[in-house]
């Protein structure tokens, strides 16, 4: 059981997740929540510190989110961030925020009144990220302004007695140069958290949570060969050994060896009991003369669960189903379109009428952490490393109609492409880097011949979420090689082109 549990009330700032993880860094853990939580609940979960995200909305504007005012007479200490520090100073007695004469955006200094609480030890003129255009005019009853900046007379406020701190900085961005101090300075100075949350920790309760609930009995799981799957079924494979037995099914639309990466990882290097299935021609056969995009995924999403019933039906008396949910994925943001597009991309589902029970043993965890479980488990840098790939795989990276021949021609250029990112120790900076072969043909000259061949597209794209994206700026070099090396080396392909937009406009996928 987690002892130091940190709560974060998510109010649509863009920054929510990265307080998490920061907090995460410090050994401790940390949850979000939406700003609609109860006080009663928020007593149940019982957390030692409480941090109020920024937030899109300005506190003075109609149906800004607010909080259960409760919240202030729980006796817990919190840190109000931007939006957070501004509706604390609107809601408790006597505070007042008004629009700013003139917002502050980007960095500046903090000149440090009284460097204690969380500014403890934290130099004078540091620099912090700003980003608002409201600010506090009034400080509430029982607080102190600690530091301000050249345009904002309250950049830190403070009620010493109660440990209420507002911050109009973002601590949580690593422009504010302390601002990884500052966390540290309230979660352990001021709410005496205890740095005990470790990876190593974490599997070793997983695993005894998953021997005591599962017992005997026979369990499953769909592995797909991304590192969600593959660590969940690592750790419940720790726990219960051959009563697990995982379903590889692979629909022939993965990268080129990806299929015998994963096959050899958990056959032969984790002995983990494996069905693997050939699907193939299956799917290959029900793509025949499809281009719509969309039904190209409901086809495979159906089939996909088709294939997986059948074989998980074949093996008697399981109980339960592992899932690879992370925490990103169950996160109640306070941000309701975030929400909305994420679930737009759930591939696969359930076989519901299956009544099986779920293990969800990475449900607590964010991506670098799950990453960092991997690699403590052992998993090879192919599969904990892995970039986000879709699960309709490389059937939406072939534009228009898919068949056997265009996709090796796809997997022999986008394994190239994915090599010189490699080589060139690019891959983990780059969020996605893929090869995407479009439905039309161009001329070309090789030796005294004219050809008239496919063209690849190459995309690298910088991302945090996949909700925007940018293009990766790759040295000309590399792009050099790898073009040299594509037309060289794979048959029917003459040109090579790279791909140079943003999302938005364009989305990371073509189709
Ligand atoms: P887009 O192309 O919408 O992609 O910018 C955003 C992220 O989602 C991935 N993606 C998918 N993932 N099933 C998935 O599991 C899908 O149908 C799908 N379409 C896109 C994409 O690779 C990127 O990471």
């Amino acid at each position: 059981m987690v002892e130091n549990k940190v709560l974060i009330i998510d109010f649509g700032g863009q920054y929510s997740q990265l307080i998490a993880r920061r907090i995460r860094e410090f050994n401790v853990y940390s949850m979000i929540k939406s700003y609609r939580i109860s006080s009663q609940e928020i007593e149940k979960i019982n957390p030692i510190a409480i941090i109020f995200s920024g937030g899109p909305n300005s506190v003075i504007g109609p149906d800004s989110p607010h909080i259960d005012s409760d919240i202030f007479n729980l006796g817990i200490p919190i840190l109000g961030i931007c939006y957070g520090m501004q509706l604390m100073a609107s809601m408790l007695k006597g505070g007042i925020v008004k629009k700013a004469v003139q917002g502050e955006y980007g960095k500046a200094n903090l000149h440090i009144k009284k460097d204690s609480g969380i500014l403890y030890n934290i130099e004078d003129k540091t620099q912090v990220w700003m980003s608002h255009g409201d600010q506090v005019v009034k400080l509430p009853e029982g607080f102190e302004n600690i530091a301000n900046t050249e345009v904002t007379d309250v950049a830190v406020m403070a009620n010493f007695k109660k440990k209420f701190y507002g911050v109009q900085f973002h601590p949580e961005v690593l422009h504010t140069l302390k601002g990884k101090d500052i966390l540290h300075n309230f979660l352990f100075r001021e709410c005496n958290a205890q740095a005990e949350w470790t990876m190593a920790d974490y599997i070793y309760e997983e695993i005894n949570k998953i021997s005591n609930e599962v017992k005997e009995e026979k369990v499953i799981c769909g592995l797909s060969g991304g590192v969600d799957s593959s660590v969940a079924s690592a750790i419940v494979y720790k726990a219960i050994k051959e009563q697990l037995t995982c379903i590889f099914v692979d629909h022939g639309l993965l990268r080129k060896g990806e299929a015998k990466e994963v096959r050899r990882t958990f056959e032969e290097e984790f002995n983990i009991p494996l069905v693997y299935v050939n699907a193939r021609d299956r799917f290959l056969n029900k793509l025949m003369g499809v281009i719509d995009p969309e039904k190209k995924r409901k086809i495979i999403g159906e089939e996909f669960i088709r294939i997986f019933e059948e074989e998980a039906s074949k093996i008697k008396g399981a109980r339960y189903l592992v899932q690879g949910t992370i925490y990103s994925d169950v996160i109640e943001s306070g941000n309701e379109h975030a929400a909305m597009i994420k679930s737009h991309h759930n591939v696969g589902g359930l076989p519901e009428d299956m009544n099986l029970k779920l293990i969800e043993p990475l449900r607590m965890l964010f991506k670098d952490e799950v990453r960092k479980i991997g690699e403590v488990l052992g998993l090879p840098e192919e599969i904990v490393w892995r970039q986000p790939f879709p699960g309709p795989g490389l059937a939406i990276r072939i534009i228009g109609e898919i068949d056997s021949k265009k996709l090796t021609i796809l997997q022999n250029a986008d394994a190239i492409f994915r090599e010189e990112i490699r080589e060139a120790g690019l891959s983990r900076e780059i969020w996605q880097s893929f090869a995407v072969l479009p439905d039309l043909r161009s001329v070309g000259v090789m030796g005294d011949d004219r050809t008239y061949s496919f063209p690849i597209i190459l995309r690298a794209v910088k991302s945090d979420d996949a909700m925007t994206a940018d293009w990766a700026q790759l040295p000309y070099d590399l792009l050099e090689e790898a073009s040299n090396r594509i037309v060289n080396e794979v048959n029917e392909v003459n040109r090579v082109v790279y791909d140079i937009t943003s999302k938005p406009p364009a989305t990371i996928e073509w189709e």
